[in-house]
Formats: C-alpha cells, structure tokens, sequence
C-alpha cells in the first residue's frame, strides 16, 4: 500500500483520455487500486480517478460516509468502478458545488445530470449496473471526466461561481483541500 502524490490542475497527464482495463484479478490493478484507496483516504476525498495519480487507466472510486470535506452531503457506497458507461436517464440537470483534489482550495458550481445510470464493472470483473441521483450522480460524472481528460473547472458555465473555498464560503467548516 502506498500514499501517492496527486497531480494537480496544469499538469498535462490530467487532460489525457484513459484507455480501457483488459485484464482484471492482476496484481498491478490489485496494486493500483490499493494505492488509490490509500491516497484518497488520506486527503478526505469523495473520489479519486486514477488518472490523478498518473495512471492512465479507466479506474475510478469514490464512496462518502460521514467525510469531512462533505458534511452535508448524502451518503454514497464505496465503489470500485472500472471500464465505466455513463447514461443520463432524463434531460434534468442542476448546479452544485464541486471541489477536486486536483484543484486543491478551491470549490466550482457545475451543471450536472440529476438522474444518471452509470455500468462498469468492479475490481473482480463483476458487472456493476446502478441507477442513481443527485449527489450520488454527481460524483460518479466528475470522477469519470477525469477519464476523459475534463476537469471540473471545465465545465463552470459561470466563472464568478468559482473561488477559493475559504473566500466562497466563510465562516464555514469546511476543509480547505
Ligand atoms: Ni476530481
């Protein structure tokens, strides 16, 4: 197991477009997904894509129960999801307030799905099939841009709503990363 470093916003890896995992049950995506378990949990995030630690593989995770960086939110099983496929189920989509640790210190309101079915499959290859919403959704669309190579700053319609989160939200406990 291992803390790796996450790459931040300007470097080029992040803009890259992943490729697909071919194989499952091998000890480098074993590996790989320890280490991105490790990183994430040790930075309070919601998710962490592996592009962020430079690999550049269609792997996210992403799991919310009781985080600091999100007291608010709702809470989201920890999932591995693999190879993902993302489908809107409706046209519904809402603003809500991102941050990425990627773009440390800083929050984004993006437009995003309300109502997402999302397909992939875990670790062990087993088919993941879930329809999900609102903050759930949201997660699982800003995990798998990163696969795409899209950040969330990219897709801030409004660029007045994005800041440091100190200076958005004062007076706020809300961790600043
Ligand atoms: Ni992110």
């Amino acid at each position: 197991m291992a803390i790796r470093p996450v790459l931040r916003m300007g470097d080029p890896r992040l803009l890259e477009k992943s490729s697909s995992v071919k194989k499952f049950r091998t000890a480098a995506l074993k590996e790989l997904i320890t280490d991105m378990r490790d990183t994430m949990a040790s930075l309070n995030g919601a998710g962490l894509a592996a592009p962020q630690i430079g690999v550049n593989l269609q792997v996210v995770i992403f799991g919310i129960e009781g985080n600091v960086r999100y007291p608010d939110a709702e809470e989201v099983p920890f999932t591995i999801l693999i190879n993902p496929t993302l489908t809107p189920v409706n046209k519904e989509i809402e603003e809500g307030w991102e941050g990425c640790l990627s773009v440390p210190g800083m929050r984004g309101l993006v437009p995003r799905f309300v109502n997402l079915r999302y397909q992939g499959f875990d670790e062990k290859g087993k088919a993941i099939d879930r329809t999900v919403s609102d903050f759930h959704a949201r997660v699982v669309q800003h995990e798998c841009d990163h696969l795409a190579g899209i950040l969330y700053p990219m897709r801030i319609r409004d660029l007045r709503n994005f800041g440091f989160t100190a200076e958005l939200f004062p007076g706020e406990d809300i961790a600043d990363d």
